[in-house]
């Protein structure tokens, strides 16, 4: 790998300008020192000091096909030379191929793709579709959920991101999903959790009025929230709730779609088709921004012959979808999703098994592929979180002291809350894998000064 020559002074320069210009997400701006990046390839980035980082959180768990992939910067080199942008109105051969190549890969009869610029606007979308389809207002989410920043999505959003944007009359209401390490149903195993957690969630469809729900949406497999895979029957049972009282099914797979759980979609593991799928990152790693909606047949009917109310200017932008092209076909080409779940099941897996033996601060370890989840605890009988939920400051002490020992040790974690989870791109190689496992063990020794 060529990484390029330490320039300590153009990353000041790039890091001046940024501190000038540049308003950031989810950030009080003067408090925040953003790390300059000089380049990265694969599962590497670089900062202008010569330091080399392993990325354990594939950015924002986008890079699904690590950085630079050779093939997708040709495509998308090409397709610049030859058609920057076309509007949503015509048909362009990128557009097609994508969609194509997409609905190929999606389960059931979800055939018809609706392209957005990213996660937030292609929740937006499908729960547009679904109140338009239902002729209903309410959608129901889970509370340990992320589903974007924008007006409908953040209103969805479960984690705390959500509360400063909660107007209380977006028409959302949230519920529990399972989460047995911390069942809100006191369950003691995972057929308890997976029964009580569809008794809930009917409860409050009935307490809601089922005439006023238009969808349920869920994360296949919560993302941000924890990684809490769910329990066997859970999603099926939801998909039988939603047939009986006519309400759409959407699953968000924005951040476990495309290969990150060793499947294309996550929904593949559970044999479960909802009737409305959001996807974005993984589809083409973020190179291009890129979302979407996948519909089922039922529902791209409705808008057969009544317009559907909804576009983007660059819906199905074709730098995006040849990036999407290029990358659904590497990845069918040279078995990323395969080694996902081959590096998941033969080395992260095992690892993180053997890590939380030896580390007490490692409550639980939960997850599939190149998905996977640490609950730091401070006590492993109590399950106390290693910092309180939405701590900040003095209060979020451990687990910046965890990060910080991660980065010391060249590996770019993903935390959050009192969790870190490992989300590698799904082009990880063994060695690499093995090489941020062993920063993560040593790492985990800051974790466990303050278990009690
Ligand atoms: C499950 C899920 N849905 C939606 C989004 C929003 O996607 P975007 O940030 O591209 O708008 C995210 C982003 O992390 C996500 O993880």
């Amino acid at each position: 790998m060529t990484t390029t020559q330490p320039d300590p002074a153009a990353g000041a320069a790039v890091k001046a300008a940024d501190r000038a210009h540049v308003f950031h997400s989810w950030s009080a701006q003067g408090l925040i020192d953003p790390l300059p990046i000089a380049g990265a390839e694969g599962s590497y980035m670089w900062d202008y000091e010569g330091n080399r980082y392993l990325d354990f959180s594939s950015q924002l768990v986008n890079t699904n096909i690590g950085h630079q992939h050779p093939k997708v910067v040709a495509a998308i080199q090409e397709q610049a030379g030859k058609l920057c942008t076309l509007a949503p109105g015509f048909a362009v051969d990128v557009r097609s191929e994508a969609a194509r190549l997409i609905a190929e890969r999606t389960p059931g009869d979800l055939d018809k793709i609706f392209f957005t610029n990213g996660g937030a606007e292609a929740v937006e979308n499908a729960v547009r579709m679904a109140r338009l389809h239902t002729g209903r207002s309410k959608v129901l989410s889970t509370y340990r959920s992320y589903h974007g920043a924008t007006a409908a999505a953040i209103n969805l959003t479960g984690d705390p991101r959500r509360w400063a944007s909660d107007t209380a009359s977006a028409g959302v209401v949230h519920f529990w999903g399972p989460f047995l390490y911390r069942s809100p149903f006191h369950a003691e195993n995972k057929q308890q959790e997976c029964e009580r957690a569809l008794r809930h969630l009917e409860d409050t469809i009935a307490f809601e009025g089922p005439q006023s729900i238009a969808a349920i949406i869920l994360e296949t497999i919560p993302g941000t929230a924890g990684i809490m895979v769910p329990p066997p029957g859970y999603l099926a049972g939801v998909r039988e709730i939603c047939d009986r009282y006519g309400i759409v099914f959407i699953l968000d797979e924005v951040m476990a779609g495309f290969g990150r759980t060793g499947r294309w979609f996550a929904a593949d593991h559970f044999d479960v088709t909802p009737d409305l799928m959001t996807f974005a990152k993984g589809v083409n790693s973020g190179y291009v921004p890129l979302g979407g909606v996948a519909i089922s047949a039922e529902i791209a009917a409705t808008f057969d012959k009544r317009p559907y109310p909804g576009g983007l200017t660059y819906s199905g932008h074709p730098l995006a979808c040849a990036s999407a092209v290029a990358t659904i076909n590497a990845m069918a080409e040279e078995r990323i999703v395969e080694n996902a779940a081959e590096i998941g099941e033969k080395i992260i897996g095992p690892a993180l098994q053997d890590i939380a033996e030896r580390h007490p601060s490692v409550g639980e370890v939960r997850g599939m592929g190149v998905f996977w989840a640490l609950e730091l605890v401070r006590n492993r009988e109590t399950h106390e979180p290693l910092v309180p939920y939405n701590a900040s400051g003095a209060d979020n002490a451990p687990m910046a002291e965890f990060a910080a020992a991660c980065k010391e040790r060249g590996l770019w974690p993903f935390v959050n809350m009192n969790r870190t989870h490992v989300v590698p791109p799904c082009t990880v190689t063994e060695t690499e894998a093995k090489e941020g496992l062993a920063a993560l063990d040593e790492a985990l020794t800051a974790a466990d000064a303050h278990t009690v």
